[in-house]
């Protein structure tokens, strides 16, 4: 691609301004290469390619082993772990424009891919046909957390809660019309004891029953790869019975399972000083990334006020030989679940996003949303680290790859890639 179709392919993902802040010039700069008033100089293409663009499969849409469809993508956790087993996207749906533009910004999809909204308003039958469906289906509905702030607030949850509890049947409204050969679902764990165990109950009674796919699930925690608890639950269905089973998964034991210093920042110099989060020499993280000490103060407080009271609220304060608790998407608001000790002298810090998505199983190739590349706001990336009320515009990423992955390998060991997908049976190793 020359520079002029790498602009005219960059702008059809990013606004001039985006692009111009990326690459340091003026919007009218980037509208004057698009109109071809003007060259840009030779240093733009790779700056584009390095700082805009996904790095793989820029050029070519590669032969796939097997299709697939990635329902409530966020920014595409799940997927990478099907990427990396040779299939290919045909189709995504999301929602949370600022989830898209980051999925947007680190997958390249061929012309025939489809990059929906709101799933709700996408009929079936429009939905490509494809080997295996992938769909984290919102958890909120479901979750702890969620549930009790629903009930708090007198609000329905579960399958009563209209706008976020039915997506599972629009889930199943596409399993019944394209029948795809395999499906992976994945929830919060809360949803097998939600409402009694009468949720779950209905999820696999329609995927059993209604649906005729062989059905099978297991609840697996992120820990096994990454140093975060994270349970959730995997359902896999197959439309053939391959005798799929778990016995195959293999996780790596807790005790040798990484810990937080292998995502933390090294904070020697050794880390480029992307995304504003570190600086100086030693590449340091930048204070702004330290409590203040009014919202330490607050948060010493808070947990003491519960503690007096008998309850379990309160921060979690790390070390780098920690696992951290469970990541959410209100994480950029106070941090509080995950506060990385600075030492006695020094109030603790939040993580940085990049430290996020290590923690979520990302490599460092993976890319933030450009748009906020200049502040140091924390919510675009945090959009998909975790779940969250969705009407705040933080999206949810429930489905860290590295579950994926690790249930990608599963499935793979015990047939579902070679089945379903159409002749593939390598295992693939855990991102992390
Ligand atoms: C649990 S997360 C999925 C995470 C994702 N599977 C991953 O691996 O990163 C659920 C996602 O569903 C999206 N979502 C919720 N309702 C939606 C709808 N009606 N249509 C499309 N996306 C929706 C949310 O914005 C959120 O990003």
């Amino acid at each position: 691609m020359d520079t002029h179709a790498l602009i005219d392919y960059a702008l059809e993902r990013y606004s001039p301004r985006e692009i111009a802040m990326a690459l340091g010039v003026d919007a009218r700069t980037v509208r004057r290469w698009h109109t071809r008033e003007t060259d840009p100089p030779p240093y733009v293409s790779d700056a584009i390619r390095q700082r805009l663009l996904p790095l793989q499969g820029l050029e070519s849409d590669a032969p796939a082993d097997f299709t697939f469809i990635d329902l409530f993508a966020g920014i595409g956790g799940m997927r990478t772990a099907f990427d990396k087993q040779g299939g290919r996207c045909v189709f995504t749906s999301e929602w949370d424009a600022y989830a898209r533009k980051t999925y947007a910004a680190n997958f390249h999809d061929g012309p025939g891919h489809v990059f929906a909204g709101d799933i709700t308003a996408v009929h079936e039958k429009d939905v490509p046909d494809h080997d295996v469906l992938l769909a984290g289906f919102p958890c909120q509905p479901f979750s702890i957390a969620g549930v009790s702030k629903k009930n708090a607030l007198g609000r329905p949850h579960g399958f009563s809660d209209k706008t976020q509890g039915t997506l599972f049947f629009d889930v199943a409204r596409i399993i019944a019309e394209k029948r795809p050969k395999a499906f992976l679902l994945e929830n919060v764990k809360n949803l097998v004891s939600h409402d009694k165990g009468r949720t779950f109950s209905t999820i696999i009674d329609v995927l059993t029953n209604e649906l005729g796919y062989t059905v099978t699930s297991k609840v697996i925690n992120g820990k096994h790869f990454v140093p975060q608890h994270r349970e959730r639950i995997i359902i896999v269905g197959f439309r053939e019975d391959v005798g799929f089973d778990w016995d195959g998964l293999e996780l790596p034991d807790f005790e040798t399972a990484p810990k937080l210093a292998s995502i933390l920042h090294k904070q020697d110099g050794s880390e480029p000083a992307e995304w504003n989060c570190l600086e100086g020499k030693q590449g340091k993280v930048t204070p702004n990334y330290t409590l203040t000490d009014k919202l330490w103060a607050y948060l010493q407080n808070y947990a003491a006020k519960h503690r007096e009271k008998g309850n379990g609220f309160g921060f979690g304060l790390v070390t780098g030989k920690d696992t951290t608790r469970t990541l959410s998407a209100r994480y950029y608001k106070d941090g509080s679940e995950i506060l990385v000790s600075q030492g006695s002298k020094k109030n603790p810090r939040r993580l940085t996003p990049r430290e996020c998505a290590r923690l979520m199983g990302f490599e460092d190739t993976f890319r933030r949303n450009v748009s906020t590349l200049s502040q140091h706001s924390l919510r675009d990336f945090y959009v998909t680290t975790s779940g969250s009320p969705v009407s705040t515009g933080v999206g949810t990423m429930v489905s860290a790859p590295e579950v994926a992955s690790s249930c990608e390998a599963c499935m793979a060991r015990s047939g579902l890639m070679c089945t379903a997908a159409g002749g593939r049976a390598t295992v693939g190793a855990p991102l992390t």
